[in-house]
């Protein structure tokens, strides 16, 4: 099979050179010469385990290549995939869809193969296939195409084996021969025993929000068990184990914490508050998740301040992880972001550590003082503040740390540590909902 994809970004770059590794021939296509010159030169625009080493061998190889060319690349294609950015529109929270319609006409005369499939990788509200079809048969009426919708649910930092070992494949499109064509793409998959669901197309393109935005639910809802906990005495750790046993609720993404941040929790649940609302179907659980994750991630710097007495004016306060979750450098809407403004606002010096992400972070946080290790952070500390779960961070010498500190609190917004240890490293411990 002869695969393009429209867009460079972590999904397709993840993408294409996952169905390289299959056997396909790809071609990543990018508006951004400098970025295609990099991946070139093999220089990942990302930090993702694996995505060079994959990147490398299947270049080396000769199935993957990277172009700025569109017109070139989907010649000889069976199916084009779009896998363009879908940002938060500024202002009213709506996914921004201009990069996936300029996509679509571009491709629309760029197009001459019959019988291409054009696939919306991209996360789009439901009825953009729609005007994706419009958009293409406008230009170029002749041409018998297809498109087809095919979320992915990948995962920052696990997206490489998300994608050769996914629970399910989701196809939405009721074109028989376009069908075909993804089974075809999709077969080492198949032959793996990956589930294949095919839907319409939009029920597809709603399945990718649903998920996500049940997702979000989930961590939300034992974030406030969490809360309730702290007030009520319980451990939420054994509830979320309690509860997860059941086979109907699940033992995933029970994890209490900071709040969830990322590319696509935010964005997506928010994208799907404005479809419904302007079906006038509110999803009102969905709401409520959006405001209380929002809320939260302000409070958990306001727990910071409160493990430190209330007043932290000119304290020194280090926290360890800045990126939304490990093995990313990614920084949107990460849960420190409102932390360091929190502690900021009050007056605190903040130091932080990363081992990824520091340089995003750098961008977004000016005033934050990065350290080069987390015990080079917790030097003369009032508080250190574990916020993102890096491998790097399970296993600190807490004697040390405590040691290199002024004082002794110690916030842990991931439950890494027992308490009981903490304490015996001479530690004021503080963690979520226990
Ligand atoms: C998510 C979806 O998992 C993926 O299927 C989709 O395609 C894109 O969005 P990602 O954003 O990479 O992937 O990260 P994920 O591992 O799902 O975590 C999202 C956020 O939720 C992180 O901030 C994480 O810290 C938080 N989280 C997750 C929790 O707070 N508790 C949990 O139990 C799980």
């Amino acid at each position: 099979m002869k695969i393009a994809m429209i867009g460079s970004g972590y999904v397709g770059l993840v993408s294409g050179a996952c169905f390289a590794d299959f056997g396909h021939e790809v071609v990543c296509v990018d508006k951004d010469a400098a970025k295609i010159d990099r991946l070139n030169a093999n220089i990942m625009p990302i930090y993702e385990p694996g995505l060079d080493a994959l990147v490398k061998s299947n270049v080396d190889a000769g199935r993957l290549s990277f172009s700025t060319d569109v017109l070139r690349s989907v010649k000889g294609c069976d199916a084009v995939f779009i896998a363009v950015g879908t940002p938060s529109r500024r202002g009213d929270g709506h996914a921004d869809l201009s990069y996936v319609y300029a996509a679509a006409e571009e491709l629309a005369s760029a197009i001459i193969d019959p019988r291409t499939v054009v696939v919306t990788k991209s996360t789009v509200p439901v009825g953009t296939g729609d005007e994706v079809e419009r958009i293409i048969r406008e230009t170029n009426p002749q041409l018998e195409f297809a498109v087809v919708s095919n979320p992915e649910f990948l995962r920052e930092g696990a997206a490489i084996g998300d994608f050769k070992r996914p629970d399910r494949i989701v196809v939405g499109s009721d074109v028989e021969w376009a069908r075909d064509v993804m089974r075809a793409v999709y077969r080492p998959l198949f032959l793996n025993e990956s589930p294949l669901l095919f839907t319409s197309r939009r029920s597809s393109e709603l399945i990718k929000y649903a998920a996500n935005a049940f997702l979000a639910t989930k961590i939300t809802f034992i974030n406030e068990m969490a809360d309730l906990c702290e007030k009520l005495g319980a451990n939420v750790q054994d509830v979320s184990r309690g509860i997860g046993l059941d086979n109907r609720i699940g033992s995933k993404f029970l994890h209490a914490g900071p709040g969830y941040g990322g590319s696509c929790f935010p964005k997506d649940t928010l994208a799907l508050l404005k479809t419904a609302q302007d079906h006038e179907t509110p999803v009102r659980i969905v709401e409520a998740v959006v405001q209380a994750n929002d809320l939260r991630k302000r409070a958990m710097g306001r727990k910071i301040i409160t493990a430190l007495g209330g007043d932290v004016r000119g304290m020194k306060i280090a926290l360890l992880g800045l990126t939304f979750k490990p093995n990313t450098d990614d920084m949107r809407d990460a849960p420190s972001i409102a932390i360091v403004q929190t502690l900021l606002d009050a007056g605190a010096i903040v130091h932080a550590h990363d081992p990824e992400g520091m340089e995003e972070a750098a961008k977004i946080l000016p005033d934050v003082i990065m350290a080069s290790s987390a015990y080079d952070a917790a030097k003369n500390a009032h508080a250190v503040a574990l916020i993102t779960e890096w491998d790097a961070y399970r296993a600190l010498d807490l004697k040390k740390l405590h040691a290199a500190m002024a004082g002794d609190v110690l916030v842990d917004l991931r439950n890494i540590y027992r308490t009981e240890e903490a304490q015996a490293a001479g530690f004021n411990y503080v963690s979520v909902g226990r």
